[in-house]
């Protein structure tokens, strides 16, 4: 099972590097690929998930709601058709693969199809939860909503406080290596922008006071596209 695949882009040319390097990993250890997880409809990088069904096969899965997202983004970027998913998946969905199972946990906020994916105590958040001293993902892009996000991320706060939370981005100072798993108590004791006892009025108005300070990523008009169709656009 792969999460969040990515592609390379450079200069209007797409590369596969990267994504050859994780294939070349599941070759070796002789698997093979099930799923093709999304967390969410992503502005920043280029998905994977098509090149690697069509080239190693395995069902392509992501939040049902991404339907919602199509219609908002449909008329900016001239789309007529989304592309076809295997599976869309919404809260309690269950996937099973080998002995395990993966549980869907609905997360709008960030996007309205965003979902987090839950194996035992490991949970892939996609966009919710950032490493605890950058906070949490912005909710600006359309069909975002502080509100949501807010109410998203305490739903995880419910879970074990042992929950291994996988994360999707850091930004460390130049040189330190990138967070890509903290605790869930951590995240709770420490995250800048909501801790366990962070109000929703407070929250809000930290994550809209950082949004609009915030640029568009600098691949949004290819990325959101790409991932809604599969297809670069003209
Ligand atoms: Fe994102």
């Amino acid at each position: 099972m792969i999460i969040d695949p990515v592609l390379d882009y450079r200069d209007g040319e797409i590369g596969t590097s990267h994504i050859d390097d994780v294939i070349k990993f599941i070759k070796k250890k002789g698997l093979q690929i099930k799923y093709i997880l999304d967390t969410h409809i992503h502005a920043d990088h280029l998905s994977a998930a098509d090149y690697v069904k069509s080239n190693e096969g395995g069902k392509t899965v992501i939040g049902k709601r991404i339907h919602d997202v199509f219609m908002h983004w449909k008329t900016k970027f001239g789309l007529s058709k989304l592309a076809n998913f295997d599976f869309l998946v919404e809260q309690n969905s269950h996937l099973y693969f080998g002995d395990h199972i993966v549980e869907v946990i609905e997360t709008p906020g960030h996007t309205p199809a965003c979902v987090a994916y839950k194996i035992k105590n490991h949970l892939f958040v996609g966009d919710t939860l950032f490493a605890p001293d950058k906070g949490t993902s912005r909710t600006d892009f359309p069909g975002g909503s502080a509100e949501s996000l807010f109410t998203s991320i305490k739903r995880l706060y419910t879970l074990p406080d042992h929950t291994n939370v996988y994360l999707c981005h850091d930004y460390p100072p130049l040189g330190a290596p990138p967070t890509s798993c903290v605790r869930l108590d951590w995240q709770k004791k420490r995250n800048v922008m909501l801790r366990q006892d962070t109000s929703e009025e407070e929250y809000v108005f930290a994550r809209k006071q950082r949004d609009d300070a915030l640029q568009a990523p600098r691949l949004l008009d290819i990325a959101v596209p790409f991932n809604l169709t599969f297809k670069l656009p003209h």
